[in-house]
């Protein structure tokens, strides 16, 4: 009996196939998820990253609540017509922090992955105010209760505890300042900025949503806004093509 003669008894025996099938599906699902195991890590950590200010961890908590995920991703990949568009692709170490992350799978909008700092807060809150007033013929969503709506800060340093737990290294004084730190971030020439900026490298610190005498909803969602995709310097890894 010819080889090709042998086979035809798996192909004719359905219970046989199925085993097969079976065993085949086994060694390379044990393939991919034995290592996973055993390996301490699965992500090469890439200078710059930080855990999200207290500030942001609120703006991107409404995030989430509001849906932005619906519309936006935040994950550009590595094809040239994204990278031309949108900046370097997305790095595994730029969602470490993101519990869970906010990749999304739709794009009614653009991918927001880079999207810090290439407007002013101003821009964020007329277009969350009104799309249609910076960008004619938007169909995204108004966001203007935003900016109306003191943000709930209360419990934020139990946020930070939930996210330290599950891996994200805030630190025992990151825990104990977060609601102070709040408060810090969203108001202009703060005496405790330096205390914050020594915890959260490169954060920004300024009155967010325009106005100074309350920290709204607004001012931590363009806090957060402002900051996806700044923390990786990519010009240390762009051309040296050291990103492994
Ligand atoms: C119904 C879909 C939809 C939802 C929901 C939505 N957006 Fe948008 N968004 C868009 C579209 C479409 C654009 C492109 C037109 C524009 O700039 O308004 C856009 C643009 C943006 C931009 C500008 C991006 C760029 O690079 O120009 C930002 C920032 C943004 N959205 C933030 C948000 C945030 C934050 C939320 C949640 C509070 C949100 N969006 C919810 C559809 C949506």
């Amino acid at each position: 009996m010819s080889l090709w003669q042998k086979h035809a008894i798996i192909e004719k025996n359905s219970i046989i196939l199925v085993i097969g099938i079976l065993i085949v599906i086994a060694i390379g699902g044990l393939v991919e998820v034995a290592p996973l195991f055993y390996l301490k890590n699965t992500i090469e950590k890439v200078d710059g990253m930080r855990p999200y200010t207290p500030l942001e961890l609120a703006g991107r908590d409404i995030y989430v609540r509001e849906g932005c995920y619906l519309c936006h991703s935040q994950m550009i990949r590595p094809l040239r017509d994204e990278v031309e568009r949108y900046g370097h692709y997305s790095l595994a170490a730029e969602s470490m922090y993101d519990h869970p992350f906010q990749w999304g799978s739709k794009r009614t909008g653009p991918d927001l992955a880079r999207v810090g700092a290439k407007y002013s807060d101003d821009w964020h809150r007329d277009h969350l105010r009104d799309p249609r007033s910076v960008v004619p013929g938007s169909v995204m969503p108004t966001y203007g209760f935003l900016e109306q709506t003191d943000l709930d800060y209360a419990h934020i340093d139990q946020n930070l505890k939930v996210q330290a737990e599950i891996g994200t290294p805030y630190t025992k004084a990151d825990i104990e300042n977060a609601q102070k730190d709040v408060v810090t971030q969203a108001t202009a020439d703060s005496p405790d900025a330096g205390d914050l900026a020594k915890r959260y490298p490169k954060v920004n610190v300024r009155d967010f949503d325009g106005n100074p005498k309350r920290v709204t909803e607004a001012d931590a969602l363009i806090a957060y806004l402002q900051t996806l995709g700044t923390l990786v310097d990519f010009k240390l890894y762009d051309d040296k093509a050291n990103i492994r």
